[in-house]
């Protein structure tokens, strides 16, 4: 390995969240409920009817009411961006209204001037598994067409608002995992195994549609926008040489690359048209939509946290624990603590592999590791966590993004997930914690709320003062 520092001077480092596993009040200054807020076990178990107490998110960490001291110490570390998500229940409560929250804008205001008083730049998931819990039981989320309608007034109400202090924007989270998780991906409610795959393709069509009616409409708001797509990388590779597990792999890669296929090149690929045609589905297209398709992303993030196998053996299919989607697991890598497999060579890898399709600019905005941190006592005096395994991921993974980078892959960014700690989406635990900054409050709902600096919190400052340099050291 080389010991240049290939990240280019006006590199994005940061961190990112999303506001239903951040924010908490959850019904405040007019909020209506998300699914989220019936969600008290991530996608473990069936959502609730109601809100339940045991429901980590509707506190989360308060980053509702402590932004400005969160946003000082992510500062502190010396953030470019801080990835977030505006939740659509603030701006529009049910989803169908006509006329926006003002209180929900008004906060999102009050946190994007506060991110730029230090120079950060925010970067806005528009939806990130927080659907109107209204849009999802009324309308059955993204299979009924009139969801464009409801998202295209929200986004049209955010991209006017926040013009100005806004410029990256990311349409859907990882909207690459509604194939397999459609109530927290598509707001979808009626039961996965009652849904049929005309539905969910269906529902994944009206995204899309959704998706580039996003980057027209922002392009003609604000021409220096730059709107991206956000998938869930997954490498994937064949169990063994057998050509039979290595086209099981290139089914597996399609119904992924599918989504950034679509986002990038503006059309349905002949592998999914084939795929679709033999499983009897017909994605209905209305007049206009393939147009529509046409409005095509700035650049690709993604979220990359493990790789997964495939093979066409039945009887080796065992499958991997994972972030959403999983696979079958690896016998060369290690797991986190819960069963993610670790690989950094994974990273550069489908960096790699993106950029050789697509040739546009990616942006990492989600990697980082899940683990039981424990909030010690220093020789100071000073509280905080001795977490050298995140660091040691972070920095593994970060020097196969500087290889990537010396292959010619264009990268703006590398966002850590959770970079404050935050109530994780599969589970809903607030012990499986990423961030730099440890937040005291624990499953059982105790806790007094307090910020502490773990060690990777001066790791990673002194890796974005030194622009990566500090890696190579
Ligand atoms: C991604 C999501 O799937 O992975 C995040 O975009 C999520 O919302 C992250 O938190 C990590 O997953 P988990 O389950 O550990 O929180």
């Amino acid at each position: 390995m080389t010991h240049t520092n290939p990240f280019p001077p006006d590199f994005l480092w940061g961190g990112s969240v999303s506001a239903n596993q951040i924010e908490g009040a959850y019904l405040e200054d007019g909020k209506g409920l998300s699914i989220q807020d019936i969600m008290p076990n991530g996608i473990q178990t069936p959502p609730t009817t109601e809100p339940t107490e045991d429901n980590m998110k509707l506190i989360g960490i308060d980053f509702y009411h402590r932004y400005k001291d969160d946003i000082k110490l992510l500062a502190e570390m010396g953030f470019k961006v801080f990835r977030t998500s505006i939740a659509w229940s603030r701006i529009f409560p049910k989803g169908d209204e006509q006329e926006p929250n003002e209180k929900g804008l008004q906060f999102y205001d009050n946190l994007f001037d506060e991110c730029h008083k230090y120079g950060i730049e925010p970067l806005v998931t528009i939806s990130h598994y927080e659907t109107p819990l209204h849009l999802s039981r009324e309308y059955d989320g993204w299979i009924n067409r009139e969801m464009i309608e409801f998202y295209e007034r929200y986004v049209r109400t955010i991209f006017e608002r926040y013009k100005h202090k806004v410029k990256y924007w990311l349409t859907f989270n990882e909207i690459n995992s509604i194939l397999e998780h459609p109530f927290i991906s598509g707001g979808i409610s009626t039961p996965a195994e009652r849904l049929s795959k005309q539905n969910l393709y269906q529902a994944v069509h009206h995204e899309f549609v959704a998706s580039a009616l996003a980057v027209k409409i922002g392009h003609e708001i604000n021409p220096d926008f730059k709107i991206g797509c956000m998938v869930i990388a997954m490498p994937i590779y064949p169990l063994t040489p057998n050509p039979d597990d290595v086209i099981k792999v290139m089914h597996a890669d399609h119904m992924n690359t599918f989504f950034a296929d679509v986002h990038v090149r503006g059309y349905y690929p002949g592998y999914i048209k084939r795929y679709l045609r033999e499983q009897g589905i017909t994605v209905l297209f209305e007049p206009g939509d393939e147009e529509i398709l046409k409005n095509t992303v700035d650049f690709i993030s993604f979220s990359y946290y493990q790789s997964c196998c495939e093979t066409a053996d039945p009887l080796k299919q065992v499958k991997g624990e994972g972030n959403l989607i999983g696979g079958v697991q690896n016998p060369y890598l290690k797991a986190s603590e819960w069963g993610w497999q670790i690989d950094p060579q994974g990273l550069r890898y489908i960096m790699n592999a993106y950029y050789d399709r697509y040739q546009k600019p990616l942006f990492i905005v989600e990697n980082g590791l899940g683990a039981a941190d424990e909030l010690i006592t220093d020789h100071n005096g000073n509280k905080t966590v001795e977490d050298d395994y995140r660091i040691d991921y972070l920095k593994q993974h970060l020097i196969q993004v500087a290889e990537a980078i010396q292959d010619g892959v264009e990268l703006m960014g590398y966002t850590t997930w959770g970079c404050i700690d935050l109530v994780s989406a599969t589970t809903a635990e607030l012990k499986k914690r990423y961030g730099f900054i440890y937040v005291d409050r624990h499953d059982d709902g105790s806790g007094t709320l307090e910020r502490y600096r773990k060690k990777s919190f001066h790791w990673y400052k002194d890796i974005i003062q030194s622009n990566g340099g500090s890696l190579f050291e």
